[in-house]
């Protein structure tokens, strides 16, 4: 059995928010959910998340992803393990994750694991960095097991210059751990208990702890402030647009392309610069979205264009044209091959398979058919101050620039709503609706008017 505990009780002061560190977003996913995905990639069958400050938050945010331990008040990182109690009588394998690294992957997790064997019950996943700055430093013997992790806190200007650093993730023998967890004390600088005080105790008991060295350091910098944060956005962004350009997706520039970790993205689809995924979105194949398209939640076909348009939670089917400067939103569903242009705004409304809609349309609350024919300027008048009601447009149906449709209201098939029309009543299949006033032309009016 893999299980994994992430460290995630800490408030992250230095964030300078009120939020849980934990729940700050990288490319649109909270830094604890990278986590847990990665653990859970890296074989983890049950994910423990150690939570204190703000526990209530991250427990309603992840409450399908993760089990809970409650850290309170937070003691340190060896504390923070303490409270992993459900995991004290597991055989296997168990890691220890910082909260804070939210670029982690399964397979430097995996890595780790690799080198728990034999007498080697403990093992660090290091890096070399240039500065240091204020990460634990790790001390290793001749044959390069680690014998001690000392804080920053707790450094000599000595042992400051040893520049290889403990990242805060650690794979162990499960048993292992927790037998040794009661051992550590909190005589150190800061009265914490430290996780990093078991490599010493097992050492004296003549257990290995081993170390791998992280192959790339942007993978495992902790994120302590919002400096760090926008490190770590850019090194997820850039991971996140390199695999969806090396399964066939064309990014004209991706420094200026914000695709979110949950994006799915088909083949031969190429993305304009200033363009944003976010959510659970999905794009099909072949599609083409053009700068300043902001995509949260939408899914969108194969074939499509996207043009500066906003799409949020709907959905939008192959073969359409939408924008310039579109809004589809709540629940909206665009059926196939349809054209929706310059300033149209749908709202909840259901769109039929081969219609056009190009210029200047609000449709709301409304389900409209095939082969519909919306003219330019054409308002469904949904809202009436305090309820919503429902437009209707049947299969075939042609209505006119400038009518207002007065809903709840229904235009059968076929019917035609004239140009400029407010139809408060059904219009029945195959009739033409015209509900304006008749036009007067006065004789000569014009030229008089214009010398007057
Ligand atoms: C820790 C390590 C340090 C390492 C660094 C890497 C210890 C003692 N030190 O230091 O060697 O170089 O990470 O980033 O472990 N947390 C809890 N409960 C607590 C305290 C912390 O859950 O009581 C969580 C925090 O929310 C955070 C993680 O543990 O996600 C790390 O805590 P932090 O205080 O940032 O540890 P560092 O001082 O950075
Ligand atoms: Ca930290």
């Amino acid at each position: 059995m893999k299980q994994a505990i992430i460290m995630a009780a800490g408030k992250g002061t230095r964030m300078q928010s009120e939020l849980p560190k934990v729940m700050h977003k990288v490319c649109q996913k909270t830094m604890v959910e990278h986590l847990i995905d990665q653990s859970k990639l890296a074989g983890a069958t049950r994910v423990v998340t150690v939570v204190g400050y703000g526990h209530e938050i991250i427990e309603e945010a992840m409450k399908d992803k993760t089990e809970f331990a409650l850290q309170e008040p937070q003691l340190g990182t060896g504390h923070a393990v303490m409270q992993a109690k459900q995991c004290e009588n597991e055989d296997g394998e168990t890691l220890v994750i910082n909260g804070d690294c939210p670029c982690l992957t399964s397979e430097t997790l995996t890595s780790l694991t690799e080198v728990l064997k034999g007498n080697t019950k403990m093992v660090i996943l290091t890096a070399v960095l240039e500065d240091p700055s204020a990460y634990g430093r790790v001390v290793r013997d001749e044959n390069g097991y680690v014998t001690k992790i000392i804080e920053f806190k707790d450094c000599t200007e000595e042992e400051k210059k040893i520049n290889e650093i403990n990242t805060g993730i650690y794979a162990f023998d499960n048993k292992t751990l927790f037998s040794n967890l009661t051992d550590i004390q909190n005589k150190n600088a800061q009265s914490e208990y430290y996780i990093t005080d078991l490599v010493e105790i097992l050492n004296r008991k003549g257990i290995q702890v081993g170390a791998v060295q992280a192959m790339d350091n942007d993978e495992v910098a902790g994120v302590n402030d919002k400096v760090e944060l926008a490190k770590a956005n850019q090194t997820m962004q850039k991971r996140i647009n390199e695999y969806w350009m090396k399964q066939g997706v064309t990014l004209i520039n991706p420094d200026a392309t914000y695709i979110g970790a949950d994006v799915e993205i088909g083949k031969e689809t190429t993305i304009y610069p200033n363009v944003t995924i976010e959510g659970k979105s999905s794009i099909g194949a072949g599609t083409t979205i053009l700068p300043n398209s902001f995509l949260v939640n939408a899914k969108i076909g194969n074939k499509c264009t996207i043009d500066s348009s906003r799409i949020s939670d709907s959905e939008v089917k192959d073969e359409c044209t939408i924008g310039p400067f579109a809004h589809l939103r709540m629940h909206s569903v665009v059926d196939s091959k349809n054209r929706i242009g310059n300033f149209v705004e749908f709202k909840n409304t259901n769109f039929g398979y081969d219609s056009r809609c190009a210029h200047l349309t609000y449709i709301g609350d409304s389900d409209v058919g095939s082969k519909v024919n919306i003219g330019c300027g054409v308002v469904t008048v949904n809202y009436d101050g305090k309820n919503k009601f429902r437009t209707v447009i049947k299969d075939g149906a042609f209505i006119g620039s400038n009518v207002n449709l007065i809903a709840p209201v229904t235009v059968g098939e076929n019917a035609v709503v004239a140009a400029g029309s407010t139809a408060t009543k059904d219009v029945p299949a195959g009739d033409m609706a015209i509900a304006r006033c008749r036009q007067e032309n006065k004789p000569g009016y014009g030229t008089k008017y214009k010398n007057k």
